[in-house]
């Protein structure tokens, strides 16, 4: 009987590490080591956390979710919608900040909520409203306040290249900006994750670590966020396959959009920019976008770049 017991024991501890499945004996060797924990080894915790539940994803920010409601009715008036907004300081700040960011400002300073707000119109300030709500309530980790404030500049300036290459491939440009703005968000998610694991157990992660894995990991938890808030099923694709947008199950034209935003995003930060790679970037094929409107965009890349910089 002992045997057999035994026997069972080993089976299970077979299968387990055939699954790269972290059961309570894995999770306890790790505490136990109490040392360095490697890459894979955290790979393992978190992904078994997330599988079985033990991590908490962080809800929709309450305040994106009552800007989407409020901004699909066309007929709320710009006063109305500056009454929501002004309830929350932060984001009543922000959005007049961006509002006035070369990209939308035009040629004159808007100075007050409600005007920026009539001149944005619904489309745009529920997109920065929704970008307010995500960078207050998710792209913020203890410990890694740079990080997060540069990967936030990042999806913002990537959701506005979207959103314009949307415009030329005559794509929907809100799915665009959405599926940009929320292509790295598994990022912050898993860092706080990290730094919640490490803070509750004797794990200790090298920073080096913690950014390889918070790389290889962020499409899917990312995807399981996506999930979790009940966005359409097309946003939790183009975030799982924007770094593979040809392995989508559809036909990853958000994907591919969202890939080449992410490219876009990152050149016009590296200096000096290079015109060729960006017009020769395989998505101009796949989506049948324009050259002459991808240059025209690029030319508008400074703007881009100075209203991210402006969230
Ligand atoms: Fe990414
Ligand atoms: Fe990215």
């Amino acid at each position: 009987m002992a045997e057999r017991t035994s026997e069972q024991g080993l089976e299970r501890l077979a299968s387990q590490l055939k699954e790269r499945r972290p059961g309570p004996f894995d999770a306890k060797m790790e505490e136990r080591r109490a040392g360095v924990c490697g890459a894979s080894a955290l790979e393992r915790l978190l992904e078994g956390n997330l599988r079985e539940g033990r991590f908490e994803l962080p809800l929709l920010p309450a305040v994106a979710a009552q800007v989407m409601a409020l901004t699909n009715n066309n007929d709320v008036d710009a006063r109305k919608l500056a009454e929501v907004i002004q309830r929350d300081q932060a984001m009543g700040a922000h959005l007049l900040r961006i509002a006035n960011s070369p990209l939308y400002r035009g040629r004159c300073a808007m100075p007050s909520l409600q005007q920026a707000i009539s001149r944005l119109g619904l489309r745009q300030v529920r997109q920065v409203g929704i970008s307010i709500a995500c960078q207050t309530r998710i792209f913020r980790v203890r410990g890694y306040e740079e990080e997060v404030a540069s990967l936030f500049r990042h999806s913002f300036a990537t959701a506005l290249f979207a959103s314009e290459l949307a415009r030329s491939a005559r794509a929907n440009s809100e799915e665009a900006f959405l599926a940009g703005l929320l292509h790295d968000v598994g990022k912050p998610i898993l860092l706080q994750a990290i730094v919640d694991l490490t803070r509750i157990s004797a794990l200790q992660v090298e920073r080096r670590v913690v950014l390889e894995v918070v790389d290889a990991l962020h499409a899917r938890w990312g995807e399981a966020l996506a999930h979790n808030w009940n966005l359409p099923s097309y946003l939790g694709e183009s975030i799982a396959f924007h770094h593979d947008p040809e392995r989508a199950p559809s036909s990853g034209g958000l994907a591919m959009l969202t890939n080449y935003a992410d490219f876009l995003a990152h050149a016009t930060v590296e200096l000096p920019f290079q015109e060729a790679p960006a017009l020769g970037h395989r998505a101009l094929a796949h989506l049948r976008l324009p050259a002459d409107e991808v240059r025209t965009l690029l030319s508008r890349r400074a703007a881009i770049v100075s209203t991210a910089a402006a969230a």
